[in-house]
């Protein structure tokens, strides 16, 4: 498992809002201007011809479905287009158009680099967006890196592909590090509101220590 350096208190995550606002709920021109004119959104089949690799994925957090495909040059292995689909809410099309365009400017991302975009930069590049909305971002993001995965399984790059394997916390409450992650980025900051939603540890209070580091971890991951 991954170490934590720096065990801030978790008190310390705060909301992600606009610089010109104190208002927690007041959303950025950017973030509107995305929505209302979503980028590389995929309006009919047609638009999704001949792409390299595709990436579904749907949020636990609110049930809601995104699929991303994405064309690549393999010479120069940077993905040249990516287009997306998604039933998610105002600030998932949002995120989703930044990230499109992110991974498509200035004549395209590495992949490698692609896949270390987190989803600190495309809030940032939103110019903000209240935490109770991060999880939006990350089924973009998502999405995205199961297409990149796709992308290595349809070239033979097989050895390329990132498995994000899950891994049983507490046994008894079947409660995977995936279930903890997700209960972060639906807003669990503390152990009493991650135990409220998964019930981690309320039978088996041994595995708490390590589920309080994990609460540290994807708070810093996403939340800086
Ligand atoms: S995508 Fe579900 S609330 Fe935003």
């Amino acid at each position: 498992m991954a170490k934590i350096k720096n065990k801030k208190p978790l008190a310390a995550t705060i909301d992600i809002v606009p610089k010109d606002s104190s208002d927690p709920w007041v959303y950025s021109p950017i973030i509107k201007d995305h929505f209302f004119h979503p980028r590389n959104l995929v309006l009919k089949a047609e638009d999704v011809k001949n792409y390299d690799g595709l990436g579904m994925i749907g949020s636990p957090a609110c049930g809601d479905m995104m699929k991303v495909w994405i064309k690549v040059d393999k010479k120069t292995d940077k993905i040249k287009k990516m287009k997306w689909q998604t039933f998610g809410c105002g600030s998932a099309i949002s995120a989703t158009s930044m990230l499109s365009v992110m991974v498509s400017e200035k004549g395209g991302l590495p992949i490698d680099d692609a896949l270390k975009i987190k989803a600190q930069d495309i809030t940032e590049r939103l110019g903000g967006l209240p935490v109770r909305k991060i999880h939006c971002s990350v089924l973009g993001d998502k999405a995205l890196r199961s297409a990149i995965n796709n992308y290595f399984h349809k070239s033979g790059q097989k050895h390329r592909i990132i498995e994000e394997s899950k891994r049983i916390i507490d046994k008894v409450a079947r409660v995977t590090d995936h279930d903890i992650e997700e209960a972060v980025l639906e807003g669990a900051r503390t152990l009493e509101e991650v135990q409220k939603k998964t019930k981690v540890g309320i039978g088996n209070p041994s595995v708490l220590p390590e589920v309080e580091q994990l609460i540290r971890f994807y708070s810093e991951k996403y939340f800086g």
